[in-house]
């Protein structure tokens, strides 16, 4: 059986802190608190819709998480400066590791996937300019279920999509509430710890590897299951 591994984006593949030059232009306030408060509010509201059941797609968390951080930090926006914030937002770039990785990745066998909170055409238009997205065999949205990570039901719905079960599939993420989330689903799962002041949740329950990045990914995940 050949491995799956479903990639998150937003802040995995996808440095969501790639609006903070465009931002310390648009604003005299501290950009990266403002970029940090945005992303924390978006995946706040991400996460009570799916509670809520009340789905927006992920687009309406980030403009309503624009809005609420530009009324948190007195930095009062116009419309137009918001649309470009947000047009940024579609063509965030990816780390710098990011292409390597995936190329190393695909080069050994492995099935990758991008699965991720955002829609499907938001996805292509972003992995694409990141010039990414032909190294997946698929991009699998939360979308298609009308809801969010980590319902366990977003990852059962990858494995359907992926014809994989959690046994042969690994979610990649920096983000620990999605690691935990895939793990709570029967996935294994590998912590991408982009940065060394990234704290992991003490919930008592680790990750299954931790990378710093996706160049060293392969051997680590050929380790573990070798191992099993
Ligand atoms: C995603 C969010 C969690 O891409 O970053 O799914």
């Amino acid at each position: 059986m050949q491995t799956t591994l479903a990639f998150d984006v937003y802040g995995t593949l996808i440095d969501t802190n790639g609006v903070v030059a465009a931002l310390q232009k648009l604003i005299s306030a501290d950009a990266e608190k403002f970029s940090q408060t945005w992303r924390d509010k978006q995946l706040e509201y991400s996460f009570r819709r799916g509670l809520m059941q009340n789905y927006e797609s992920f687009a309406v968390c980030t403009s309503q998480a624009l809005d609420y951080t530009c009324t948190f930090h007195n930095v009062p926006l116009t419309a137009e400066q918001k649309a470009e914030l947000l047009g940024i937002y579609r063509v965030l770039p990816a780390f710098s590791d990011v292409k390597e990785g995936l190329t190393r990745l695909k080069a050994v066998g492995f099935r990758l996937y991008a699965f991720s909170n955002g829609r499907a055409d938001a996805l292509e238009i972003l992995l694409n300019n990141a010039g990414i997205r032909d190294l997946f065999l698929g991009v699998v949205s939360v979308d298609d279920i009308k809801s969010f990570k980590p319902n366990p039901g977003v990852y059962s719905h990858f494995l359907r999509h992926a014809k994989a079960t959690g046994g042969d599939a690994w979610l990649i993420s920096s983000n620990p509430f999605d690691v935990i989330g895939a793990i709570s689903a029967g996935m294994k799962s590998a912590w991408v710890r982009r940065s060394p002041q990234a704290i992991f949740d003490p919930w008592g329950i680790d990750p299954t590897i931790a990378v710093e990045n996706l160049l060293a990914l392969g051997d680590r995940v050929i380790e573990y299951d070798r191992g099993q």
